[in-house]
């Protein structure tokens, strides 16, 4: 059907243009408060022009029964790329994780090696990702109080900012660094991406051996002192936490109008889910009454953004002892079908998780996208509830070969577009690597274009 695109010309009764159309996908959707069915008028640049009931004329692919969505941005990937030689992953098998889970945008995070803190490491990166990506890729730049933050904003995407130590990130900003750090980025008006726990908080004097351990070392405490200390940033700064685990915490940043996001393993799994260190992860995994009330926040549409801190580890590493092994799990093919069987199960409003994984992630780091609008990408999902799969390693692509969530159910997208041109075909990679490296085009929620749309 890509082969062959023509151009038709086509007035669209809805989006109120006549716009030169190079495809049509026929479908339901979420509208206006409820399942309709619809047809998205899509150009040759890959941009949704026309949303109506009946659009001629252009190739025309009708999906039946099945939904059409938009697909998910994922601000919090570990692709390890460029990354040690036993490392367990690249932006190729990264982004064809994605592109099989409905993710058709991944943030990448600069904790590589080496760490994203000079232009020329950067473009090293993006060097990388060219030819090889096979959904787009925005490329966040540390910043550390040594990195050169205007030359990084020159070429970066966002910023990520580490509070506390994590999987090759040993050393974090003094309280007196932080604020000049954060005025220095809020100068750039990138956004910044914090991981937010405060080590003073750590309890170093436990010896961890299973996951409720990890939780008592790295406690909810120190989540709540380092949100504490972005209280002092400019009021400018595009904040955003990255992996709130705590509800409480959560309604804190909420209210104070702040994005943030949760991973589907603190909204689905707790310390008491799985032994062993593949349930390690930075934050840790909460108790089980932390997890329900995060998930319930979730569920009201209060945690702005869903994000999966897809963060891969070798078996080999994770068979060390407990507390040599490394903090982390994959998650970007699983994230989204996950919570689709949540939905399916009646458990999850639709529109809450469109919001969550597709609309407000897009926003914040200012790409049109996540919405079925005019003027939007056509970034999009084909989705058929019916067809539920169970979870498990060896039916999954992460070449780690291993997922926290063996035997869960996951609804997995049939198709994906990216731009207009299907991607995946019956669960199957069928497109090409010519993901592109994207930067916000505007500031969210101030000179944002205000596509219509029909997803909220
Ligand atoms: C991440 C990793 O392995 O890169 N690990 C994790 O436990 N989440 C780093 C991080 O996000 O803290
Ligand atoms: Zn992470």
């Amino acid at each position: 059907m890509t082969a062959s695109r023509r151009t038709t010309r086509r007035s669209s009764p809805e989006g109120g243009r006549s716009r030169d159309l190079a495809l049509v996908l026929a479908g339901r959707t979420w509208l206006e408060g409820k399942i309709r069915s619809i047809e998205i008028g899509i150009d040759e640049e890959g941009t949704i022009r026309a949303i109506g009931r009946s659009l001629q004329g252009a190739p025309r692919h009708d999906v039946g029964e099945s939904l059409l969505l938009p697909s998910a941005t994922d601000l919090h990937v570990h692709f390890r790329d460029p990354g040690r030689e036993s490392e367990p992953e690249d932006f190729a098998t990264g982004t064809l994780q994605a592109a099989l889970g409905g993710v058709g945008l991944v943030a990448d995070m600069p904790n590589t090696r080496p760490r994203v803190d000079t232009l020329d490491r950067l473009r090293a990166k993006e060097a990388r990702v060219q030819g090889r990506a096979l959904v787009d890729v925005l490329l966040y730049a540390a910043a550390t109080p040594r990195a050169p933050i205007d030359l990084l904003a020159r070429r970066a995407g966002a910023f990520k900012l580490y509070l506390s130590p994590t999987t090759d990130v040993d050393e974090v900003p003094t309280s007196a660094d932080l604020d000049l750090l954060l005025k220095r980025v809020a100068a750039t008006n990138l956004p910044l991406s914090v991981h937010a726990e405060n080590p003073d908080r750590f309890d170093r004097e436990i010896e961890p051996a299973n996951p409720p351990d990890w939780n008592r070392v790295r406690p909810v405490d120190a989540e709540r002192a380092a949100v504490d200390s972005l209280r002092r940033r400019p009021r400018s700064l595009r904040l955003h936490v990255a992996h709130v685990t705590d509800a409480t915490i959560a309604g804190r940043l909420r209210k104070e109008g702040d994005s943030f996001e949760a991973t589907p393993h603190h909204l689905l799994l707790s310390m008491r889910s799985g032994d062993g260190a593949k349930f390690k992860v930075n934050p840790p995994l909460r108790s089980e009454r932390q997890r329900r009330a995060l998930w319930e926040a979730f569920v009201r549409g209060a945690v702005p953004c869903l994000a999966s801190d897809h963060a891969p580890h070798s078996p080999d590493e994770k068979q060390r002892p407990f507390p040599l092994a490394p903090s982390g799990m994959p998650n970007v093919e699983t994230m989204l079908p996950l919570l689709l069987a949540r939905v399916r199960a009646g458990d999850l409003p639709l529109p809450v998780l469109l919001a969550a994984a597709c609309d407000r992630p897009a926003r914040w780091i200012g790409q049109p996208r996540g919405r079925i609008a005019i003027g939007h990408r056509a970034d999009l999902l084909v989705v058929d509830f019916r067809e539920r799969r169970t979870i498990a390693a060896r039916g999954l692509h992460a070449p780690c070969g291993w997922t926290a969530f063996e035997g869960w159910e996951g609804i997995f997208p049939r198709e994906h577009y990216l731009r207009g041109r299907r991607i995946v075909e019956g669960g199957e990679f069928v497109g090409d690597p010519d993901g592109t490296i994207v930067r916000p085009e505007f500031a969210p929620d101030r000179s944002a274009p205000q596509p219509r749309s029909i997803t909220e």
